[in-house]
């Protein structure tokens, strides 16, 4: 699966087998990361695959390895974290790996070796024991309106999606306040249309 296609499929997993991952895949997946865009390539940030002992979480569950995320502090380096580890985290569960952020969490025993930089987050990867992809019915999304007031087109297939999970073809009655916030569905399905984002998830 693609990572595009992933994107309408992916789930935060919390329910791992304990087996690692062998080492082809471990390096296959460094491979990735060191090759992911970068929001803003002159903020340096640095990771490393610990394993279990080498994390401690608030979580009941555990995972067999842990990406260990650090960067430098500079404006918006969070942002940049985001950037590049959400393309990991799609690289990851294309290729039937699961993970899921931890923001309680953090290394142990373990010394980033540049510690001039933050620890940012960890994020749990392996095998998964349950299903890895989410169905779209079991997908449960405050709308667009709920999260942002903005008018931003490159919110555009994301808010179609939204739509039409909410309204399927062919009874899209579209709510007053997502008229204003868009367009009219038939505008936006148009415009998708042309931009060539109608292939995955929207129908
Ligand atoms: C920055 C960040 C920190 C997170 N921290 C945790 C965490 O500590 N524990 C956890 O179970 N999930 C954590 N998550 C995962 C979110 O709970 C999850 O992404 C969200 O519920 C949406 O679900 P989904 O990833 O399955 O679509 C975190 C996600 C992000 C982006």
């Amino acid at each position: 699966m693609n990572l595009e296609d992933t994107i309408y499929k992916r789930q935060s997993i919390r329910s791992y087998d304990a087996t690692p991952l062998d080492n082809e895949t471990l390096d296959e997946i460094r491979d990735f990361i060191d090759n992911a865009k970068e929001l803003n390539p002159n903020i340096k940030w640095s990771y490393e695959i610990l394993s279990t002992e080498n994390i401690s979480t608030m979580m009941r569950w555990k995972a067999p390895h842990y990406i260990a995320i650090f960067s430098d502090e500079k404006e918006n380096f969070y942002q940049n974290i985001g950037f590049i580890f959400q393309q990991v985290d799609l690289f990851l569960q294309s290729k039937g790996i699961g993970s899921c952020w931890i923001g309680m969490g953090s290394p142990k025993n373990y010394k980033n070796p540049d510690d001039s930089q933050k620890f940012i987050i960890i994020i749990s990867v392996g095998k998964p024991k349950g299903n890895l992809y989410r169905e779209i019915d079991q997908f449960r999304r405050k709308s667009l309106d709920d999260i942002s007031d903005k008018r931003d087109e490159r919110l555009t297939p994301a808010l179609l999606h939204n739509l039409h999970l909410q309204h399927p073809i062919p009874n899209h009655g579209i709510s007053p306040t997502m008229m204003t916030a868009a367009m009219t569905y038939t505008e936006l399905r148009a415009e998708c249309l042309e931009a060539g984002f109608m292939e995955n998830g929207i129908r």
